[in-house]
């Protein structure tokens, strides 16, 4: 099937049936949809998609969403250091033009010490277009930042965002809730 040929519709569904099949096991879902997103990548996703407001960025689209699972298009802007943070839901990056420089974390601390986390990074590495980053839990936690102007990723989410999400600073071993709309976070 052509690039063109696959839309927004047929991803979804996709993820929703790869959701059915293995729940939370957010590995084996990646597995399942590797192909359905490099055809979405291979499409022009340039004229479609309705304006949302993102957590960290200024411009990020909708391309589906349904009260719970989403899929938007991001562009990530040059140089701004987005803070490692968790989301409490899998959240998958597929790069579809620039190049990200992009860090998974595993928390090493039980959490029982407020403010204090430490984090061990787990995948560090520069995102090419075509390339997909999982992010889910038990290591949930990522940062990143766009390495070009025209840095632009498919973001798919399982599910809502936690509310009180964490955001760490692990040259300090520290860590504190916020909420990344409630508060200018970056
Ligand atoms: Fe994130």
């Amino acid at each position: 099937m052509a690039g063109e040929d696959f839309t927004m519709r047929d991803l979804a569904q996709a993820v929703q049936a790869q959701m059915a099949l293995h729940g939370k096991d957010a590995e084996k879902i990646l597995e399942g949809i590797r192909d359905p997103v490099g055809k979405i990548l291979a499409s022009d996703l340039s004229t479609i998609g309705v304006k949302r407001e993102g957590n960290h960025i200024d411009e990020s689209r909708y391309l589906y969403y349904d009260g719970e699972m989403s899929i938007t298009f991001d562009h990530l802007p040059e140089g701004k250091d987005i803070p490692p943070h968790d989301h409490g839901i899998w959240e998958m990056l597929a790069i579809y033009s620039g190049r990200l420089h992009h860090t998974v974390y595993d928390r090493k601390d039980d959490g029982s010490k407020e403010g204090y986390a430490e984090l061990e990074a787990i995948d560090d590495r520069v995102l090419e277009p075509g390339e997909i980053s999982m992010v889910a839990p038990p290591a949930e936690i990522h940062s990143f930042t766009a390495l070009t102007d025209d840095t632009w990723s498919v973001t798919i989410v399982g599910g809502k965002y936690k509310l009180d999400r964490h955001y760490y600073d692990p040259a300090k071993s520290s860590c504190r809730i916020a909420n990344p709309k409630k508060q200018k976070v970056v």
